[in-house]
């Protein structure tokens, strides 16, 4: 496919505001139209992008546009993407994949036949950072990989509409939501699937579960620790510290704040910003309209988000029984 590429953006929060800057890092990709049932929200993404307001995913679809981008909560990916995908649309959907495995398994089975790609938005992976590790970890240089560790630790996010991420039914916590970025990277960097996950987690004030601490087994015999938090003050940002250690060395890294930055204004809504000029972001989306272009492989294929939501779900799992799940033959509940 040649040309230009045009964009239905469905949500319009605080990632549906990076993806709509990090557009402009795609020469001939257009925003064309923006919906969200939230009076005002849509209006000022579409403001900044000259793009038009619609009422939903339908008027979406009826402008003809080539990609739906889904940047809405959890809860609603299953059935945009669907309907997407039975239009004949390409579909980026934020990650997870779905809330759920039944939602997922209903995603891969239309995913399957449809003319469109679909690829979800496992940012971590186009990161300079985490890719520059990722290359360096596959090239061989530091041997095999035998562990990883990933940390992210923050306070809980405040800034989503009607306050949904603190709802563990609607995020699934920071197991979910936030170290579904972790596992994502650590099967992609370790490059064999999870077969065995062992989770412990404690409450805080602001949640069940929301201080997490997770190991990994590949089937490989590589291993993962994985550590992800909610419950950190707000004035300590938000941290991420990485290992990688294989047989013949190790490469490792960190940052404070660097993520993201939050402007409150006095007015209106907080508003998000990566303080390197959403460079993952514009990776991310370059990846996925390139792919468009050349029809496919998909950046990240819905089968590796689903694998990725699996093994967040399972360490839920494991955190709420005090059991190891074995990943080889779990019936998701
Ligand atoms: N990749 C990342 O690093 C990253 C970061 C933040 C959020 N996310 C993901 O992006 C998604 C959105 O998160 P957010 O932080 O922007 O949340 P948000 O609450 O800021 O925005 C979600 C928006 O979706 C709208 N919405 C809800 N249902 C809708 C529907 N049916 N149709 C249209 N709009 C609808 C809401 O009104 C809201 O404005 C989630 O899946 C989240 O996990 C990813």
């Amino acid at each position: 496919m040649t040309g230009e590429l045009t964009v239905g953006l469905l949500g319009a929060g605080m990632v549906a505001g990076v993806h709509a800057h990090a557009y402009r890092g795609s020469p001939g990709v257009r925003l064309v139209a923006v919906a969200d049932p939230v009076p005002g929200k849509a209006e000022r993404i579409a403001d900044q992008h000259g793009a038009v307001v619609v009422a939903d995913l339908v008027a979406l679809l009826g402008l003809g546009v080539d990609v739906i981008d889904i940047c809405t909560p959890p809860t609603t990916h299953a059935d945009a993407t669907i309907a997407a995908l039975e239009a004949g649309r390409h579909v980026l959907c934020e990650k997870p994949v779905t809330r759920t495995m039944e939602e997922a398994r209903r995603v891969l089975a239309v995913a399957a036949h449809a003319p469109g790609l679909l690829s979800i938005g496992q940012v971590a992976r186009f990161g300079p950072d985490h890719r520059a590790a990722y290359d360096l970890a596959t090239s061989g240089e530091i041997g095999r990989v035998r562990l990883l560790t990933h940390s992210t630790t923050s306070s809980l996010p405040g800034w989503s509409e009607g306050g949904w991420l603190a709802d563990p039914a609607s995020s699934g916590g920071p197991l979910l939501d936030q170290a579904v970025h972790s596992f994502d990277y650590a099967r992609w960097v370790i490059g064999s699937p999870a077969v065995r996950v062992h989770c412990m987690a404690a409450d805080s004030g602001v949640g069940p579960a929301t201080y997490a601490l997770s190991t990994v087994r590949y089937e490989n015999g590589a291993i993962a620790h994985i550590e992800c938090s909610w419950a950190h003050p707000a004035s300590r940002g938000f941290r991420l510290a990485v290992e990688i250690v294989g047989t013949e060395g190790w490469v490792s890294w960190d940052y404070d704040h660097l993520m993201g930055g939050v402007m409150h204004l006095r007015e209106g809504p907080a508003e998000w910003f990566d303080v390197l000029g959403d460079r993952e972001f514009t990776h991310e989306l370059r990846a996925f309209f390139d792919a468009v272009r050349a029809g496919g492989p998909a950046p990240v294929p819905a089968q590796e988000g689903v694998e990725s939501l699996r093994t967040a779900l399972a360490a839920l799992e494991s955190a709420r029984t005090g059991r190891t799940v074995d990943l080889t033959t779990w019936e998701v509940p």
